[in-house]
């Protein structure tokens, strides 16, 4: 875990178009003293709204942008599909890759995010590599072994690994048990300790003193009551919101318990 402040992301998922996304953006206030990273992934299409809303409220410096999704060709005849470097283009410098509504409503595998990583990383971006068990593999004792083998197809390619062993090159880690998202079920900040201590260690043994430099995030059901504990939890290093993301006031109370 990083020295740093903890991190707050939200997740708007397919809410807010641009001007809901505007509105948001210059409604937001940060709490005083608050020194957490903020990031914002809006629908690829509001993220302009996003960035003039935050022009208007004078928080563009303050909170970083991200898209939910990109494909992992550069260009080409893919129909509905954003590259990154659009992405970059719009203002994103972090992207989403293998939440589980990909994998499971659009049947992304870990093939794909491995992709997805790769191309994030040769577009310049920040990947934040999604993964997390569903609730039968949780009942069934496979929690350790659904999430390494998540985040090991990542780290099973080699262009992937010394992308992140270059300095500059960030990644950011979000353990979101499939079960704990959108259901208002939370994991205790203990099984997030627990999942976020596997998921650390294997990091550490694959990428050396790397490893203990990536933030991991929890997500799943965070909201203003629940994230306090949550982050600070051992190795929480910062939450990705969904729901509680979607209204200013209460995203805010969120950075304010980070
Ligand atoms: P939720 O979503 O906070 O609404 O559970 C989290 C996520 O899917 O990133």
């Amino acid at each position: 875990m990083t020295g740093g402040g903890k991190v707050v992301a939200g997740n708007w998922k397919m809410n807010h178009g641009p001007r809901e996304a505007q509105a948001f953006a210059s409604r937001l206030r940060l709490p005083d003293g608050s020194s957490a990273e903020i990031l914002l992934f809006p629908p690829a299409i509001s993220l302009a709204g996003v960035r003039e809303g935050l022009e208007g409220s004078g928080l563009t410096d303050r909170i970083g942008l991200g898209v939910q999704n990109v494909h992992f060709e550069d260009s080409g005849a893919y129909t509905g599909e954003t590259s990154v470097r659009m992405a970059a283009e719009a203002g994103a410098g972090h992207v989403l890759v293998g939440h589980s509504e990909r994998r499971h409503v659009f049947g992304e595998t870990d093939a794909d995010t491995a992709r997805k990583v790769a191309a994030v990383f040769r577009g310049g971006l920040i990947p934040v590599l999604c993964v997390g068990e569903n609730l039968q593999e949780r009942e069934a004792g496979r929690v350790e072994e659904v999430i390494l083998r998540q985040l090991e197809t990542v780290l099973a390619s080699e262009t992937i690994r010394l992308s992140m062993a270059s300095d500059d090159a960030g990644f950011l880690l979000a353990y979101e048990p499939v079960w704990a998202i959108g259901t208002g079920r939370t994991a205790t900040p203990d099984d997030a300790s627990a999942a976020h201590a596997v998921l650390r260690s294997h990091l550490v043994e694959r990428l050396g003193d790397r490893g203990r430099h990536v933030r991991i995030l929890y997500g799943g059901s965070v909201n203003p009551d629940n994230a306090g504990d949550l982050m600070s939890a051992a190795e929480v290093d910062g939450v990705l919101v969904g729901g509680a993301s979607l209204d200013p006031g209460e995203f805010s109370h969120i950075i304010g318990a980070a």
